[in-house]
């Protein structure tokens, strides 16, 4: 850094950003052999005050790697464009490194952690050169909720300290904690890759063509090298709060998941909260933040959150979750006020946005946000954009897996209680996916074994949230395939188990909102009206709604469905829970593939119910 860009951070920040706001020895120690290892130019500890952020953002607007938007039109909010190489997760970079290769499985890739702790000092020696190493402390979860859990982040990137400050209790608060020395801190180092050699000019977006996102199961660590994006970046997300806190919650007997948590309230007050497990970019955030149609009047969905959730028995047995993020790192593409307007009113002010296109007048677009699109723009790597170019190339304003980065509580449905430490409680679990055809659009699980099956086979089309082919059907057991931290077969059994700690399991449900007809159109208008599967749920976890026995589990009937407000022909209806038992079968081979790789660890609960399936089939 610059004396003059180091000057202007004290001043904004009021002290010397490089004396140490902690006093825990551990934590001083361990930040000082990183900077040896790594040779940043400075160290910069995190207060997690808006000056703070103000100073930081300004400092990247004037290096180049922000924009600040039109004010008027969009007060606090910035722009990034990332390197073309490094927008979304790296699932083939990303390690469990666990002692043995069995405890991470063959669904995540495993280096013998000697050779991968030798490869990383190789990597991370120098890396920081010319840049300033950020001291990061965060809190996954209300900072002194006892179910929170505690990280220090050091990271060369700017970017991923704002966009943290957003997406986790960040700062001070977390130091008091840390300096309390009651709680394991977990830490996660992280470096774009980049260094910069002495007079070098920097890029805006500094990442590595190399890249490992690294973990050590058993010593809980985070090693993060060549990526500045989203999960592989922001290290409190998936890979803490997902990959490390899925090893600690089977230790200590609760679930990490991939899910959404909402709450439904209807006309008589009552209010009943679920969770939802769909893969990446399949509808969590809308789902989360969904706007009852009409004929709903009088009821109403409070979002508590739309990523991550933490289940956990309270001391009467119930499951109760929390949401250990503070905003939200929405998919921007399909976003508008039609579709999700709690979304739009949330990243309507203090965003940061990446890779959207942005427009003449500084302010930012992405398909699907206005019918009309703007006449021209920049798109996400900057070049010039016309609906002419786009009809022409086929080229998008927006990358497909372009995000806004919100905080939370700007959300205009933000439950009451959703920085609650005891968390709300759980009534019905809901997994999907985008299928296209054999899923109908609802059913329930016979009881829990078969909804852990269930949960356990959910097969998506690939979206682009992740490198690789858009739009191939793949198994993603609970939408955990790129974040389970460890095997996949004992983590069925971990959820198998888990009915034992319950008075009183949550009801489980699959959907899907992406069944099309034989011409590739949806046949569910989904957004919204999803709301009236949704109520079918709640009275079924309430016992007070009819589910008709089929082969694969409890469905509606049409007339089960509330249908005021939406002029829904009997047929559509029939046509999307249509169960085609030649399809079911093939779709049940189709699991036996996930199967034959987890057979030894697989528990006996999961191979029955697939027996049973096939017999009923
Ligand atoms: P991650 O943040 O990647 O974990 O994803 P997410 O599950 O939160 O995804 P999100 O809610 O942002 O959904 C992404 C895409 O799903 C958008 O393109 C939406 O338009 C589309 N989508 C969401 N809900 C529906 C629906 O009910 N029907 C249809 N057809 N599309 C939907
Ligand atoms: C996902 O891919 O499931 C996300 C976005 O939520 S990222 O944080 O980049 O993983
Ligand atoms: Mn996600």
């Amino acid at each position: 850094m610059s004396t003059h860009a180091f000057q202007s951070m004290a001043a904004a920040v009021g002290r010397d950003p490089a004396v140490p706001l902690s006093k825990n020895t551990h934590l001083l120690k361990w930040v000082e052999k990183m900077a040896r290892l790594t040779l940043p130019a400075a160290t910069h500890w995190v207060d997690g005050t808006k000056a703070e952020f103000d100073a930081l953002c300004a400092q990247m607007v004037e290096g180049g790697s922000l924009i600040k938007l039109n004010q008027e039109l969009w007060p606090g909010c910035y722009y990034a464009r990332s390197d073309p190489s490094d927008v979304a997760r790296v699932e083939d970079r990303t390690f469990i490194c666990s002692y043995s290769k069995e405890a991470a499985g063959p669904t995540n890739n495993w280096e013998d952690p000697y050779k991968m702790r030798r490869k990383l000092k190789e990597l991370f020696g120098g890396a920081m050169r010319g840049r300033t190493m950020y001291v990061l402390p965060f809190s996954m979860g209300p900072v002194g909720s006892p179910i929170a859990k505690i990280g220090v982040q050091l990271t060369d990137s700017p970017y991923v300290v704002a966009s943290m400050r957003i997406m986790a209790r960040i700062g001070l608060p977390v130091i008091a904690e840390i300096d309390k020395g009651e709680k394991r801190v977990v830490p996660c180092m992280h470096t774009v890759g980049s260094p910069l050699g002495p007079g070098q000019r920097d890029v805006p977006w500094p990442c590595n063509e190399e890249k490992y996102i690294v973990h050590f199961p058993e010593t809980r660590e985070i090693w993060s090298y060549g990526s500045g994006y989203g999960g592989n970046a922001l290290l409190g997300k998936k890979c803490f709060a997902l990959r490390i806190a899925s090893n600690i919650a089977r230790d200590e007997g609760w679930l990490a998941e991939h899910m959404l948590i909402l709450g439904v309230e209807n006309p008589q007050g009552e209010k009943t909260y679920v969770t939802a497990a769909f893969p990446s970019a399949c509808g969590k955030t809308n789902f989360a933040m969904l706007i009852p149609p009409a004929g709903f009047e009088g009821w109403k969905v409070w979002t508590v959150g739309d990523d991550i959730a933490w289940l956990k028995p309270d001391a009467e047995n119930c499951l109760r979750a929390i949401n250990p993020e503070a905003g939200f790192f929405g998919v921007a593409p399909g976003t508008s006020w039609k579709t999700n307007p709690n979304a739009m009113a949330t990243l309507s002010r203090n965003t940061i946005f990446t890779n959207v296109a942005l427009t003449p007048e500084g302010g930012v677009w992405w398909e699907g946000m206005t019918d009309e699109p703007p006449e021209e723009c920049l798109d996400w790597q900057g070049r010039r954009w016309t609906p002419r170019i786009a009809a022409e190339t086929g080229a998008k304003a927006a990358h497909p897996n372009s995000r806004f980065t919100a905080p939370a509580a700007q959300c205009p449905t933000i439950d009451p209680a959703w920085e609650d430490p005891e968390g709300v409680p759980i009534s019905a679990i809901i997994f999907g996916g985008r299928r296209a055809s054999t899923m109908p659009l609802v059913y329930q699980a016979f009881n829990w074994s078969a909804g852990v099956y269930l949960g356990a086979t959910i097969g998506s089309e690939m979206t682009a949230a992740a490198a690789g082919v858009v739009g191939k059907v793949r198994r993603d057991p609970m939408a955990m395939l790129p974040f389970c931290g460890y095997h996949m077969g004992d983590y069925f059994r971990h959820w198998i188990r888990m009915q034992r700690a319950l008075s009183e399991t949550p009801r489980i449900f699959q959907v899907n909102w992406f069944r099309k007809n034989a011409d590739g159109e949806f046949l569910w208008p989904g957004f919204r009206e999803n709301m009236r599967v949704l109520k079918w749920i709640i009275d079924r976890a309430h016992g007070r709604a009819v589910g008709k026995e089929s082969p694969i589990g409890w469905v509606p009937r049409y007339e089960d469905i509330e249908w005021r407000g939406l002029d829904f022909p009997r047929a559509q209806f029939q046509k999307l829970q249509a169960i085609d038992r030649q399809a079911w079968r093939l779709e049940v081979l189709n699991h036996e593939e996930l199967f034959i790789e987890l057979h030894d660890r697989l528990p006996p609960e999961t191979v029955y119910e697939r027996e049973l399936l096939i017999c009923r089939l």
